[in-house]
């Protein structure tokens, strides 16, 4: 398979959703169970899909509304892995933030995700801070924003994110 044998489209039907849906709840890196409602409800559904139309990764821009934007549910089918569909994954979401107009996006990585963190890094995000999982897990959870608007307060908002967590080492 060539790189070229991969679009990347906007999910645009409840059977779409489904099988994105099913290719999340097959994740392998002890993600939290998935939840359908929230994930339904996602701003945007982008999906990889190979030219016979099978749909082979799938990502978003989470449920939420304003100019921020948080990125999640990041998943390519194993077979097709290395072959860059997540970094396409990740481009193509940054490209419907800015026509949605999202001035800022985020993500979190946990700490031992070493390939989610390249491929945000790869699109161009920064690392913020580590925290500690809220969940009480002890975990270290990586934070990484993209700026898509010159006029974003990047400090105040990435702060008021947060919350009251505690940082990490
Ligand atoms: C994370 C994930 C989506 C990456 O998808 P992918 O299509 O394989 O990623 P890409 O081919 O675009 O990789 C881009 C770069 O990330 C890095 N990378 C990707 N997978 C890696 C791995 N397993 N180990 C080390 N580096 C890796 C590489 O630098 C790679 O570029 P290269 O292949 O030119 O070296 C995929 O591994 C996956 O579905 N994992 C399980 C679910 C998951 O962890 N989701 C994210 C949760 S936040």
């Amino acid at each position: 398979m060539n790189h070229n044998d991969i679009h990347y489209a906007l999910c645009q039907s409840p059977e779409e959703l489904a099988v994105a849906a099913a290719l999340i709840d097959q994740r392998d890196d002890n993600a939290h169970p998935l939840d359908h409602q929230v994930f339904a409800r996602a701003r945007a559904v982008v999906l990889a899909k190979t030219l016979e139309g099978e749909i082979v990764g799938c990502a978003a821009i989470k449920a939420g509304t304003g100019n921020v934007g948080e990125l999640g549910y990041l998943v390519v089918s194993p077979l097709f892995r290395r072959k860059g569909i997540g970094q396409g994954l990740t481009l193509k979401r940054i490209e419907v933030a800015k026509a949605q107009g999202i001035a800022l996006l985020f993500a979190t990585i946990r700490d031992e995700n070493h390939a989610s963190r390249v491929n945000l890094l790869k699109a161009g995000f920064h690392f913020w801070r580590n925290y500690l999982s809220i969940r009480g897990t002890g975990n270290t959870v990586g934070w990484y924003y993209l700026a898509l608007g010159d006029e974003v307060d990047i400090d105040g908002t990435m702060q008021t994110l947060v919350g009251d967590r505690v940082p990490a080492g």
